[in-house]
């Protein structure tokens, strides 16, 4: 027999299954913040190239989050393909940040 703490503790299938995306766009804005640090990099951007360094850490721990979330709970940890980030930039502004890096783009 299950106590209720347990039954409460457990993920739906359709729970699950949004966590798992979730991690999966977690890991993917990583790589976006990841591909921005090497345009900076290439360009000489050092503190640029950081602070996007930075950016993606955040973004890789939030996916850890979710991971330890998911298994906390009994449920299994399922990683996707992470999609290719875009290579070239041109440039990159706040604004495109703001689409591509920010978790706006995470959570829509
Ligand atoms: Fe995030």
């Amino acid at each position: 027999m299950l106590d209720i703490l347990t039954v409460l503790k457990t993920l739906s299938d359709k729970v699950l299954e949004a966590l798992n995306t979730q991690l999966n766009n977690e890991l993917y804005s990583a790589y976006l913040y990841l591909s921005m640090a090497t345009f900076f990099d290439h360009k000489g951007l050092k503190g640029f190239a950081h602070s996007m360094k930075i950016q993606a850490k955040e973004e890789l721990s939030h996916a850890m989050k979710i991971y330890e979330y998911i298994n906390d709970r009994g449920g299994r940890v399922e990683l996707k393909d992470v999609k290719t980030p875009p290579q070239h930039w041109n440039t990159v502004t706040t604004e495109s940040l703001a689409i591509y890096g920010g978790d706006g783009k995470v959570y829509k």
